[in-house]
């Protein structure tokens, strides 16, 4: 039998994203905006957020046009919208509609560092000893989706739109559009797990959260098994009907598809960025900076510097490598790039500085006088010069205790145009069931035997290596993010037709 939870991926076709639904504006909404407004002294910089969400939605919303609501996270971010917080982008061709909620210093400490970041985001990851579920997030939570449900409404009639809501910010504003606007089409993807009902029953808004997702049409998740651990949570809480093998809900009158559709990158960008003379020049550059080695090999990671990454289980591994392989010692070279995530929170205050130490203390031990073991990299780097570490990099080590998809994993993959490298991944990460089977899989937290597994790497033949980079090429090439969007539009065009059908049967 097959127990996938809805058939989502289908061949492609010349579907575009452009003009995505019939008589329909798009409306997304995100917690993040793609373009940052940013006062420079007398000038105004536009930054744009490094995050994978933001970078990968944007350039659909160029083709498609419609608008993207989104918290004004920018300094200057007021001087440059209009009355109702508006301004077109992308700034260089304006082409869509950003539409700015301005929040205030409380409702950013409760509803986002708060309620999402300490209560939902280590739920979903399976931390619920880190879970700091207080009543005043839940209520700044509940009361900043509602604000950017009025926003949606300030902005278009949701009876004549699509509105698709982006990742955990947001598990309660469909309900209030669907309040206000009973015919309104909401789509909402989860681009974290969802856990298991044990784990998920540890929140004690559990209910309300899941009767918030619930006034969606469509759910989308990045793997089966997500889909069906929300399908289980449902049926143990709601008073609704669940139908596991097609995946789908009957709730409060209505039905709610839920499917999965792993998100993917754009391949095709990231594989002409690590040929471009601009990666070339970046690597010569990083090289100038960075104590790289001249021949030796080189082992990479990627991260924000999250608890969920594993990156001091992935260091513990490599510290055992070189003490107990230690021919790799003066050879093989591990680049750290790093990047600072939610700093405000003290666990992830706890993983800069544990991750400093470790580092230090690797380096102290290991350190000779022509070589660095591990080198830190937490400048921002342009994408040519990633792309330059990723394509130079004989190891990419990907080590999350647990993640939704994890896209470095496909970054490096695609990246991967000359001497083919190793993806060493993490079997708890959402990519490996993509990727596993070529790629080697380790256990973040078996230290002895990730140590070995990154041994192996560094001895496999160039013909296997080989052999794995090609399939894992394929695979991230033909599940790009153009097969993501499209595979999600003609689900949610679908339902749109059936609802249509409905109405004038
Ligand atoms: O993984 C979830 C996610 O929201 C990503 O989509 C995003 O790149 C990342 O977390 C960054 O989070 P934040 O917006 O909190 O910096």
């Amino acid at each position: 039998m097959d127990n996938s939870v809805g058939a989502t991926s289908e061949s492609n076709d010349s579907t575009s994203t452009a003009g995505a639904f019939e008589n329909r504006e798009l409306i997304l909404v995100s917690n993040r905006e793609p373009y940052v407004h940013e006062r420079d002294d007398e000038e105004i910089r536009v930054v744009k957020p490094e995050g994978g969400l933001t970078s990968a939605l944007d350039p659909m919303m160029a083709s498609t046009g419609g608008t993207w609501v989104a918290w004004a996270s920018g300094d200057a971010d007021d001087e440059v919208s209009d009355e109702n917080g508006c301004v077109r982008v992308p700034p260089d061709s304006p082409s869509y509609e950003l539409k700015r909620v301005f929040l205030t210093d409380e409702q950013v400490t409760n509803y986002y560092y708060g309620y999402s970041n300490k209560v939902l985001w280590p739920l979903c990851h399976s931390d619920t000893a880190k879970m700091e579920p207080k009543a005043q997030f839940w209520r700044h939570y509940r009361e900043t989706n509602r604000q950017f449900a009025e926003a949606i409404r300030e902005q278009t009639n949701p009876s004549n739109a699509v509105i698709w809501f982006q990742d955990y910010h947001f598990a309660l504003a469909p309900r209030y559009v669907r309040e206000a606007s009973p015919d309104a089409f909401c789509m909402q993807f989860w681009h974290i797990p969802w856990p298991s009902w044990d784990v998920f029953q540890s929140c004690p808004q559990y209910d309300e959260l899941l009767d918030g997702l619930l006034a969606n049409d469509l759910l989308g998740f990045h793997l089966d098994q997500y889909c069906r651990n929300f399908l289980d949570c449902v049926s143990r809480t709601l008073d609704a009907e669940v139908d596991r093998e097609n995946g789908r809900i009957r709730y409060d009158g209505r039905t709610i598809r839920v499917a999965a559709f792993p998100l993917g990158i754009d391949a095709a960008e990231r594989n002409a960025l690590a040929q471009s003379t601009e990666a070339d020049e970046q690597w010569e550059s990083l090289r100038e900076s960075y104590p790289l080695p001249e021949d030796g090999r080189i082992a990479v990671g990627v991260d924000r510097l999250d608890y969920t990454k594993g990156i001091e289980q992935r260091l513990a591994a490599l510290e055992h490598l070189w003490e107990w392989y230690p021919e790799h010692r003066e050879q093989l070279t591990y680049v750290q790039k790093a990047s600072e995530s939610r700093s405000r929170i003290e666990e992830y205050q706890q993983v800069q500085t544990n991750v400093k130490k470790k580092i230090e203390q690797i380096n102290d031990r290991f350190e000779t006088e022509n070589w660095q073991p591990v080198v830190y990299v937490d400048d921002y780097l342009p994408l040519s010069a990633l792309a330059a570490l990723y394509r130079e990099a004989d190891v990419c080590l990907v080590s999350s205790l647990r993640d939704g998809m994890n896209l470095v994993a496909k970054e490096y993959v695609a990246s991967q145009v000359d001497e083919p490298g190793v993806l060493v991944l993490s079997e708890l990460v959402g990519a490996h069931e993509e990727l596993g089977e070529s790629a080697l899989t380790v256990h973040p937290n078996d230290t002895e035997s990730f140590a070995a597994t990154i041994q192996q790497a560094l001895a496999m033949e160039p013909s296997e290596r080989s052999t794995r980079m090609e399939t894992m090429r394929q695979q991230v090439e033909s599940n790009d993010i153009d097969a993501w969007k499209r595979n999600v539009l003609r689900q949610a065009n679908k339902i749109l037709e059936q609802k249509d059908e409905a109405a004038t049967a």
